[in-house]
């Protein structure tokens, strides 16, 4: 590079490095996603940079990441090998198409992907995001059945306060009115197990709850109502996160699997916040020994820094589409972005970097002194319950009367702006969910700013 080269170089560097950490002169245009627009660019929180555990905003404060970003910085932030692959993929194959056409990348990552999926889940479909991966589950289940002549079978079950992402697949088999309610009646022939969310009997349970095996017997219910034939498959999440994190009590996910096997039913795990060792294990699946048939991912696949999602079949669902003629296209659905180069050199870096430093057990080593520190928050102004397994915690609280989701949100505003905190609200329970690097100290820190946050909000 000559003289005037870098110069030019280091000119556009710093015109776009201040673009991104100087606050914006005006707010208007960007209509931002499941936000209070009007209230937050009356007073905006706005993050300008990221490394390791903390944030800094664009006023220079460190912020402590307890949400690893939204679920998928299960790294931390901007960790070298992650920005190397990135910088050096951008540079070689910025992109290239994966419509019968390839690159080398999309089919190493699938082939590392598949080790770490339990069973004989040995099969990647690569999409950009959770919401993708869910549709493109939802889809590839309804045709499997189809493809093996069993074309009838296309109901959809989801469950009560599921959140499967915003397609009209994701809303329909979602559980959430506010997500629902906008959009009109959805997909037709879609039904919902009751949700397992106990608070009278399982209030501040350590780990799975005791209470609410029964609760899996709903889908017998479904059966009778609807007879198996009809019945394409069952789509659950783990531990539900979105809702407010739900835990599932013990041996309901295993009775759930026994019911889908007695009535040929596919069980998808939406693990889009479980996957990639938030509790403990690279799948929730392994962590509580039940494997599905289907399993969508997202968020932590790429340490959250570039779009990825990813959609993990089994032998049996992938063979079932492999049976026409070797030139038919054996299923009609993909993304332009489906095994991006630039997310697929992301997502290897980022496995290289959880292996290294070998995260999944990390989240399993800290869990006791995590579930330790949320619990320490029981009797403090307004918490009714504290649910926590693996690095995911949520503190619910009553909610004001009259006035939903206002008390939990203050103590998000006030761990921000007081405790240099970043949390999740939803509704009015506060749920964490730290970057699998995190110390003692740091566990320490979120619980303390969040202790003065729920005294400051009571
Ligand atoms: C279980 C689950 N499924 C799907 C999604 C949607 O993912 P995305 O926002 O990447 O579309 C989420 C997002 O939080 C999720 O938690």
């Amino acid at each position: 590079m000559s003289a005037d080269d870098l110069s030019s170089h280091r000119a556009l560097a710093d015109h776009y490095g201040q673009l991104a950490t100087q606050a914006p002169t005006s707010l208007d245009a960007f209509w931002m996603p499941f936000s209070a627009n009007r209230q937050f660019k009356a007073a905006p929180r706005l993050l300008a940079s990221a490394s390791g555990m903390y944030y800094k905003d664009v006023e220079g404060r460190e912020i402590l990441d307890a949400t690893a970003g939204l679920w998928c910085c299960n790294a931390g932030h901007a960790r070298p090998r992650i920005v190397e692959a990135v910088r050096k993929q951008i540079e070689t194959l910025d992109f290239a198409p994966n419509f019968q056409m390839s690159s080398p990348l999309p089919f190493v990552l699938a082939e590392r992907l598949a080790e770490l999926t339990p069973g004989n889940l040995n099969h990647v479909f690569f999409t950009n995001s959770g919401s993708e991966s869910v549709d493109s589950a939802l889809k590839i289940a309804i045709a499997y059945h189809r493809a093996r002549g069993e074309g009838q079978r296309t109901r959809l079950i989801g469950r009560e306060k599921g959140y499967h992402g915003v397609g009209f697949g994701g809303i329909s088999v979602g559980g959430l009115p506010n997500n629902r309610k906008w959009f009109g009646p959805g997909l037709p022939g879609v039904d919902h197990l009751r949700h397992t969310l106990d608070i009278g009997r399982n209030a501040f349970s350590k780990g799975l709850p005791e209470y609410g095996i029964e609760l899996a017997e709903d889908l017998e219910r479904m059966v009778a109502l609807h007879d198996a034939s009809t019945i394409a498959a069952v789509i659950i999440e783990p531990i539900s996160g979105s809702a407010g994190v739900v835990i599932p009590p013990q041996g309901y996910l295993q009775r759930i699997r026994e019911i889908c096997d007695k009535y040929g039913i596919v069980l998808i795990f939406d693990e889009v916040i479980t996957g990639f060792g938030r509790i403990g294990d690279a799948f929730g699946a392994q962590r509580f020994g039940v494997t599905p048939d289907i399993i969508t991912a997202a968020k932590g696949i790429t340490n959250g820094c570039i779009p990825m999602g990813a959609v993990f079949l089994s032998d049996a669902i992938h063979d079932a589409f492999m049976q026409g003629p070797d030139n038919a296209i054996d299923l009609f659905h993909g993304y332009t972005y489906s095994g991006h180069p630039m997310a697929c050199a992301a997502a290897l870096a980022t496995l290289d970097t959880y292996a290294e430093e070998n995260l999944f057990q990390r989240a399993r080593d800290l869990e006791g002194y995590w579930q330790s520190g949320i619990h320490s928050l029981r009797g403090l102004p307004n918490v009714i319950d504290i649910r926590n397994y693996g690095l995911i915690g949520a503190i619910e609280l009553a909610p004001r009367p009259g006035a939903p989701g206002a008390r939990a949100y203050d103590a998000f505003v006030h761990a921000f702006h007081h405790g240099g905190l970043l949390t999740r609200v939803t509704g009015d329970v506060i749920a964490l969910s730290p970057p699998l690097i995190a110390e003692k100290k740091h566990i320490d820190r979120i619980f303390e700013a969040l202790a003065d946050a729920l005294r400051a909000s009571a």
